[in-house]
């Protein structure tokens, strides 16, 4: 295990800080910052902002740093500020992010997804409200999105276009060009997003697919389209790296998707190359009124040590995860590999460095850059001398 100085660590004493191989590559430990949208791309390019946003989880330590969700193609964005790989011109700044993050002790990742029927929507301060007209005269044009079926997800949303074979194949085709593209780009995992309501969870949910083809009805059918993007992927993506798949485990109260589908789905994806499966939920809306899963501490890591006791991949525990003992018990429960942390990293991006000192790592200073750990250490030893 190194510091981001490149500085060798003592073994660890917890597990949240023991490192962790997947495949070829090595996370200095178990914590990782899970994806957050930031709406502040322009034309699906990142920019300062996000080498800013990403860059400062690496200094606060992290194991792996996840970019926000990314379009493999332009009408897979949910806004128009959202984040997309699909045009050279975005290269040279992904690479800046990658080489940073990587400069600073993190693994570089990124997850993928494409919105599907959820695509030209407002930001969630709009509340998502699909763009209509009025937006198209502020310069933000509606456009016509896909699914499996021509079902909207909400009341106000447009009717979605069914894609046919030809375009599931260039969407197929998005994927495998996103992969090429995040691999140039210096990226190390790849997360496929197949959960809160997107095109892929689309086509796994009876909700949003009403298909009667070889893509619809049955669960191994509505699994097929979702395991042929993850197969596009597999295939351009070095075996050295590791791939993660987040699946919404569950679609809420009410809901028709439960945790029997979500570990089959499991056994499927780790049979086709998925190393990991992140455990969130919900995110599909159809005619049921579901209410979302409480969100309580620590809610859906019951759906994480399912996944890993009964499908047997590795599983990465999500949601309100919020204290560093809480994270220890998880992993020590052996319901969990790893741990991702959103919100709690708006509040302090150092949590990673936070926690290690709450669990007793002696070196936990070693995990900021040495340019900070030096004035910290210096601080310490001045305290125990007084
Ligand atoms: C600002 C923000 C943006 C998010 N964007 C994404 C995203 O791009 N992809 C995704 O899978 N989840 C996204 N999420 C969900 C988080 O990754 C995480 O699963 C959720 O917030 C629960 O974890 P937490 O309690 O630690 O925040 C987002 C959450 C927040 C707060």
């Amino acid at each position: 295990m190194a510091g981001s100085g490149g500085a060798p660590l003592p073994a660890p004493k917890s597990i949240l800080f023991a490192p962790l191989r997947l495949r070829g590559v090595v996370t200095r430990n178990r914590t990782v910052v899970s994806p957050m949208c930031q709406y502040s791309s322009i034309d699906g390019g990142p920019s300062d902002w996000h080498l800013v946003h990403l860059g400062k989880f690496a200094l606060g330590g992290a194991g792996i740093v996840f970019t926000e969700e990314t379009a493999v193609e332009a009408r897979g964005r949910k806004t128009h500020a959202c984040a997309g790989i699909y045009d050279d011109r975005h290269h040279p700044v992904y690479r800046r992010i990658t080489d940073f993050l990587r400069a600073h002790g993190s693994v570089p990742a990124i997850q993928l997804g494409h919105s599907g029927r959820k695509a030209a929507s407002g930001p969630p301060w709009t509340l998502f409200q699909p763009l209509t007209e009025l937006d198209a005269q502020r310069g933000l044009p509606p456009w016509q999105p896909v699914g499996p079926s021509p079902i909207p997800h909400r009341a106000e949303a447009q009717t979605p276009r069914a894609m046919d074979r030809a375009e599931m194949n260039a969407v197929l085709a998005a994927w495998r060009e996103a992969t090429r593209r995040a691999l140039d780009c210096g990226f190390d995992i790849i997360e496929v997003h197949g959960a809160h309501g997107y095109l892929i969870h689309q086509f796994l949910s009876p909700l949003a697919n009403h298909r009667t083809d070889a893509y619809g009805g049955s669960l191994e059918n509505r699994m097929r389209f979702p395991l042929e993007i993850v197969d596009s992927v597999r295939a351009l993506w070095p075996d050295d790296r590791p791939l993660f798949f987040r699946v919404s485990a569950l679609d809420g109260d009410g809901g028709v998707w439960d945790l029997d589908d979500t570990v089959a789905l499991a056994r499927a994806l780790h049979a086709h190359g998925i190393d990991v499966v992140t455990c969130s939920s919900g995110g599909i809306n159809g005619p049921l009124n579901m209410a979302i899963v409480p969100r309580t501490p620590g809610y859906q890591v019951s759906y994480a040590a399912r996944v890993r006791r009964d499908a047997g991949v590795l599983s990465c525990a999500v949601g309100l995860i919020t204290e560093p003992e809480q994270a220890e018990a998880v992993l020590r429960a052996g319901d969990a590999d790893l741990i991702a942390l959103a919100r709690e990293l708006l509040y302090n991006p150092n949590w990673p460095v936070h926690a290690a000192r709450a669990l007793g790592e002696p070196d936990y200073l070693d995990l900021l850059p040495p340019d900070y750990a030096w004035w910290l250490k210096r601080r310490e030893q001045v305290r125990a001398l007084s």
